[in-house]
């Protein structure tokens, strides 16, 4: 079976096509190098020695899409490509909607062109916005999100569902990843961001090496245990590993239809928990501050991920200290 992932080269896109290759699959990938590395081809081919058939370009651009499909049988497309920086969507919103959206709308105009019907939508938990009950189920309302990635996941998921509406034979499924996290046990890929991270994990890596001096840790009077922000850290492998059983639903679903997934341990842990569950795998000491909380933050956020377990037979597996250790293992091997 032929899989066409977008966004190949990137966190989620590269460590899925680790998995996909183990598993048989053919890859046939899309990327366009704007938040990636064209050395993480090299580093796949190291880990499955299989190769990508790769294509360098832009989801935006209707001819590379058309390229792919009439060169290549495609029988799922998975769609990661875009950009996913929260604080930064809110100083670039029209590019977040330009890239986010715009570029789904011309991926699925391409796949109806090309009779392609079976499409995973890497989507996220910021749709769900704040919520006041924990843990997050998938029926719980969407909408009253707090920055424009969020939004523009919203937007594309309800496209998806007006689409699916339209066209009852498209198969689709939409994944909403909780907090993805670590790498790669290999250590040759891994979440790699340019410049400064915005998210957890990577700041408390780069401050492990010594490439950053402090990590500040934004708020300590949020409603929570210690009160520092408590979110569902995931493997990035586990999460990668759902990917191989939603291509699985896809395939054994007799009709079309859309259906949403909450990717998540089901776990909560704060800031601090991080810290001290970081210092303990890795024998390292993470030098931090309080500092005051950065807006559009919420106190908690953790998944009810029981219907991907009921539904596509998939849980995490993979525990914190796996994230700790798997992270910082990436981090010192590409320094
Ligand atoms: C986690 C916790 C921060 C950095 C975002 C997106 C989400 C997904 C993952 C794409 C929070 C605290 C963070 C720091 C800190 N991305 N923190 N100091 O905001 O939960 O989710 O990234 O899909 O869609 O919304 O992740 O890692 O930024 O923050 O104290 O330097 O760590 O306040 O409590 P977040 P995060």
């Amino acid at each position: 079976m032929n899989i066409f992932v977008t966004g190949c080269t990137g966190y989620i896109g590269s460590h899925t096509c680790v998995e996909l290759l183990n598993a048989g699959y053919n890859v046939i990938g899309l990327d366009n190098f704007s938040n990636s590395k064209r050395e993480v081809l090299d580093k796949i081919k190291q880990i499955t020695n299989k190769k990508i058939k790769f294509y360098e370009g832009d989801m935006l651009d209707e001819s590379i899409l058309d390229k792919i499909m009439n060169e290549n049988n495609i029988d799922v497309v998975v769609d990661f490509a875009a950009y996913k920086a929260v604080g930064d969507s809110v100083v670039k919103p029209i590019s977040y909607y330009i890239n986010n959206v715009s570029s789904v709308l011309t991926l699925i105009k391409v796949m109806q062109k090309h009779n392609v019907k079976k499409l995973i939508f890497s989507s996220s938990a910021t749709v769900y916005g704040k919520q006041d009950i924990m843990p997050i189920t998938e029926e719980m309302p969407i909408g009253n999100t707090t920055n424009p990635y969020g939004t523009s996941k919203l937007f594309v998921e309800h496209i998806l569902n007006d689409l699916s509406i339209a066209d009852p034979e498209f198969k689709i499924i939409v994944f909403r990843y909780f907090n993805p996290v670590g790498a790669h046990p290999s250590g040759l890929i891994g979440e790699n961001p340019n410049g400064i991270p915005a998210n957890l994990m990577p700041f408390i890596a780069k401050v492990a090496t010594k490439e950053l001096e402090c990590l500040s840790v934004f708020g300590d009077d949020y409603d929570t245990l210690d009160g520092t922000g408590v979110r569902d850290y995931i493997h990035i492998v586990d999460l990668a590993k759902a990917h191989l059983n939603g291509i699985n639903k896809l395939n054994n679903m007799n009709e079309g239809g859309l259906l949403v997934y909450n990717l998540g341990t089901g776990k909560g842990y704060s800031v601090l928990e991080m810290i001290k569950t970081f210092e303990k795998v890795n024998n390292v000491t993470i030098n931090y501050k309080i500092a005051p909380r950065r807006s559009g933050d919420i106190d908690t956020c953790y998944a009810d991920s029981s219907k991907a377990s009921k539904e596509l037979g998939w849980t995490a597996s993979l525990n914190l200290e796996d994230m700790c250790k798997d992270a910082y293992n990436f981090v010192i091997n590409n320094k």
